[in-house]
């Protein structure tokens, strides 16, 4: 089922003040979204979620939000020491701490606009459909919005990477693993830092923080609340770590400005050991300790944030700032799907979280063919965290 945009579709809609309609077109966008989760359990497991982030917009009320968690923090006084692979992690995580004051070249200075060090190249946004909509965009107006784009993309990984300085330190306390506790601390850290060095980028040097994506805050507020540790852990060391270390590594290819790119290379090294320390904290507990059933809804959750994170990543905030006046919601999503940055965004992306869903037992021939509809069934065989494992960390 889905429910027309009234705001575009109808002479009346057309009739309405633009604001109105761009908030009309905001909801049915929404109601949609929430529609098109297939799995009636998923739905009900995310919906509180999604009326916070989707419909109520929790996270950009400009002001502190409490999301209510439910885990158990779980004490072990014999302190079992089981995992060497988890142990090796921790030891590995102790020596490549960093300092993101001392270690990083803040002197570097950064002009956003200046054509010969590109936050991003120009081609990454598709100007061909943006010209059909906004005839009248100039060579200084596309500096500026990748410019923005550049804001925004580093925002969203800001916000996320407060997530999951949180969910690492719920992780910390409710995985079974003494060791794996152990090294939930030295995440714990990791992620404290990456909060600072975003925040410290986008505030000083593009100097333009976006709120956060009301998607992003629906995963993020769906982990947090969730009491189930593996669910946690699925949700932020496996999705959302995984997706974001694709984003990184797309934006590190492609960035020219080079205080970004050493900053991206030092995230990058630790984000691979989380998502490394995520396959096998959950390969053992998925093929071993969960029944069918709780093994099929993981699997069917998994499936529903990655079409959530594919198609609902499309920089709404932004699309509201700069083209909310030229063009409908529609249109942008039109711009944003022939964007060859944001398709290589998406196919980063996939290529490092399918193959670690396949190791922990997320990606059985029952779930295959609807990724393979999402044209996902090239990454099947693709190198997972444990297989790149020394590589990257
Ligand atoms: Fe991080
Ligand atoms: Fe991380």
């Amino acid at each position: 089922m889905r429910i027309p945009d009234v705001a575009e579709s109808t002479p009346l809609g057309r009739m309405l003040p633009q604001s109105v309609r761009r908030r009309l077109e905001n909801l049915t966008d929404n109601l949609n979204t929430v529609l098109a989760v297939q799995n009636p359990r998923v739905m009900a497991q995310m919906a509180p979620s999604a009326v916070r982030g989707l419909f109520l917009k929790v996270g950009r009320r400009g002001e502190p939000v409490a999301m209510q968690a439910g885990h158990a923090a779980l004490f072990d006084f014999a302190y079992p020491s089981n995992s060497p692979e988890m142990r090796a992690l921790y030891a590995k995580a102790k020596k490549l701490q960093w300092d993101a004051a001392r270690d990083v070249d803040w002197s570097v200075s950064v002009d956003p606009h200046d054509p010969a060090v590109p936050l991003l190249p120009e081609d990454f946004i598709a100007w061909d459909v943006i010209a059909r909509y906004a005839p009248r965009v100039t060579p200084e107006d596309r500096r500026d919005v990748i410019h923005a784009v550049s804001a925004w993309m580093l925002s969203q990984f800001l916000h996320g990477e407060q997530g999951a300085l949180f969910a690492a330190a719920q992780v910390t306390e409710a995985v079974p693993s003494m060791d794996g506790k152990l090294y939930g601390a030295t995440q714990v850290m990791d992620e404290a830092r990456h909060v600072e060095v975003f925040h410290r980028y986008v505030t000083t040097k593009l100097e333009r923080l976006y709120d956060i994506n009301d998607n992003l805050f629906t995963i993020i507020d769906s982990l947090m609340t969730d009491g189930r540790w593996d669910m946690k852990f699925l949700g932020m060391q496996i999705m959302v770590e995984g997706l974001a270390l694709g984003a990184f590594g797309m934006f590190r290819k492609v960035t020219k400005e080079p205080l970004l790119a050493d900053i991206l290379r030092r995230v990058i090294q630790d984000e691979a050991r989380h998502v490394h320390y995520g396959v096998l904290a959950l390969r053992e507990h998925f093929t071993q300790h969960l029944s069918e059933r709780e093994r099929r809804e993981r699997e069917d959750w998994a499936f529903e944030v990655a079409v959530l994170m594919r198609n609902r990543f499309l920089a709404f905030e932004l699309y509201e700032e700069r083209f909310g006046a030229s063009m409908n919601w529609a249109q942008w999503t039109e711009v944003m799907e022939h964007s060859p940055g944001m398709n290589l965004f998406r196919t980063q992306m996939f290529s490092r979280l399918v193959p670690n869903l396949r190791d922990i037992g997320l990606l059985t021939p029952r779930i295959m063919p609807h990724y393979e509809r999402m044209g996902l069934a090239r990454y099947f065989e693709g190198r997972s965290a444990l297989q790149l494992g020394d590589a990257e960390t």
